[in-house]
């Protein structure tokens, strides 16, 4: 069974994604760590001449299977170098293989990021799109964050994840939308046991229908 789940910054989908492969006794893949580890790779290429190329070389060179060894994946600023990295279609392709791999392990998968239910996995048995709105998805980074003992601007942050929201659904090579047979779930007023209870109820009724309609 492949899960798709994708959505915005700080809506859930990772601790939701993390959560139905529990569940359902399926490996997970977070794509976002991907872009977080190449936009560190180049940090001190921020906003000069070569920081699309060495982003580039970085994808190319990435030890997917060694992103703890990273540090700082989790910050605001890896994030927002992420989504900096995400948009140079060369470093899209260049992760394309491993997620894809990833996605099609025999025993099945699930992923979170932001295309992978239009780019990386429009195959996938079940899509889930998660939205919560932009306060909510502040408020709990900002959790997040406080409860790794960082000191939150709770205005910065905010704008923050509206600028880095905006860059990705204006990235041409992003295919961050919803995908039409993608399912929506807004967690806005879920908590975390709640939005998986939702989540398993969908993905279930899906597996259920579609065995459903097998010759
Ligand atoms: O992966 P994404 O950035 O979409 O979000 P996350 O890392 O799964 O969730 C961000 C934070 O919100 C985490 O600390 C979660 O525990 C929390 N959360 C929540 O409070 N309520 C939910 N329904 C989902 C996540
Ligand atoms: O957890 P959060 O939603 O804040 O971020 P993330 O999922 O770790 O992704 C960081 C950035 O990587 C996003 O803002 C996107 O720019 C990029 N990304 C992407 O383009 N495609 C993906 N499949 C995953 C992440």
């Amino acid at each position: 069974m492949m899960i798709a789940v994708d959505g915005p910054a700080a809506s859930g989908k990772g601790t939701l994604a993390a959560g139905l492969a529990g569940h359902y006794g399926l490996p997970c893949l977070d794509t976002g760590l991907l872009y977080r580890a190449v936009g560190r790779a180049v940090d001190a290429l921020e906003d000069q001449p070569g920081f699309e190329a060495a982003a580039i070389a970085a994808a190319r060179a990435l030890d997917a299977s060694h992103l703890a060894d990273v540090a700082e994946l989790g910050s605001a600023r890896s994030g927002v170098l992420a989504s900096k990295v995400a948009v140079i279609a060369e470093v899209r392709q260049a992760l394309f293989d491993y997620q894809r791999q990833f996605a099609t392990q025999p025993g099945g998968a699930v992923l979170d990021g932001r295309d992978i239910g239009t780019r990386i996995c429009p195959d996938a048995d079940v899509k889930l799109f998660i939205q919560a709105d932009s306060k909510a998805r502040m408020e709990r980074r900002a959790r997040q964050l406080e409860s790794r003992g960082l000191v939150v601007d709770r205005y910065a942050l905010y704008h923050q994840i509206e600028e880095r929201d905006a860059r990705d659904m204006a990235n041409p090579n992003g295919g961050f939308y919803k995908a039409d047979d993608a399912h929506l779930l807004d967690t806005t007023l879920l908590g975390i046991e709640a939005a998986l209870r939702a989540a398993i109820a969908i993905v279930d009724e899906v597996m259920a229908r579609k065995e459903g309609s097998k010759p």
